[in-house]
C-alpha cells in the first residue's frame, strides 16, 4: 500500500482539558511520529459545534454532545504525516472506549462514547473541511523536522 503525507484534525475535548490530560495526549501523537502543524485553544461557540457535528443532527445523543463540547476550552490541532488520517485514528482508539485498545488514549483515559477525550477526523474530506473550520491558511505551517525517521 503507498504511503501518503496526509494532514488531519484533531480535537482534545473539554473533559481531557479539565482532566489535565493534553500533555500526555499531545505526547501521544507526537511519540508515534506526528507533526504539530497548528494548535490553539478555544472555547467552542453553539454554532461552531453544530457545524463541526452536523451529521450526527438526528442522532438522540446530539444535543448532550453539543452542550458536552462547548462546555469549556477544547485544543484543535492540525497533525501531519505518513497516512495521518488512519495514523491519528489508531492512536485514539474506537470511538466506544470499551472497544479501543488499551495502549490508545480513549483505551486508556476514556470511559463513555460521550466522552471520549479526543476527536481524530475520519476520512480526507472531513479532514480538509474540520482544518477549514478551525484554522485559517496561513495558521496551518508546513516546515521540515530534520531528525524525524517518519517525516
Ligand atoms: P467524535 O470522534 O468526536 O465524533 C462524533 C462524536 O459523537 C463521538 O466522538 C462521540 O463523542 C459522540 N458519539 C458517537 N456515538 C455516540 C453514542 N452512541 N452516544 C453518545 N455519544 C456518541
Amino acid at each position: 500500500m503507498t504511503t501518503l503525507f496526509q494532514s488531519t484534525f484533531v480535537l482534545i475535548k473539554p473533559n481531557a482539558i479539565q482532566r489535565e490530560l493534553v500533555g500526555e495526549i499531545i505526547s501521544r501523537f507526537e511519540n508515534k511520529g506526528l507533526r504539530i502543524d497548528a494548535i490553539k485553544m478555544l472555547h467552542m461557540s453553539r454554532d461552531l459545534a453544530e457545524r463541526h457535528y452536523g451529521e450526527h443532527r438526528d442522532k438522540p445523543f446530539y444535543n448532550d454532545l453539543i452542550e458536552f463540547i462547548t462546555s469549556g476550552p477544547v485544543i484543535a490541532m492540525v497533525l501531519s504525516g505518513p497516512d495521518a488520517i488512519d495514523t491519528a485514528r489508531y492512536v485514539v482508539g474506537d470511538t466506544d472506549p470499551l472497544k479501543a485498545h488499551p495502549g490508545t488514549i480513549r483505551g486508556q483515559y476514556a470511559i463513555t462514547t460521550a466522552k471520549n477525550i479526543v476527536h481524530a477526523s475520519d476520512c480526507v474530506e472531513s479532514a480538509r473541511k474540520e482544518i477549514a473550520r478551525f484554522f485559517a491558511p496561513e495558521e496551518v505551517l508546513n516546515y521540515s523536522m530534520h531528525c524525524r525517521a517518519s517525516i
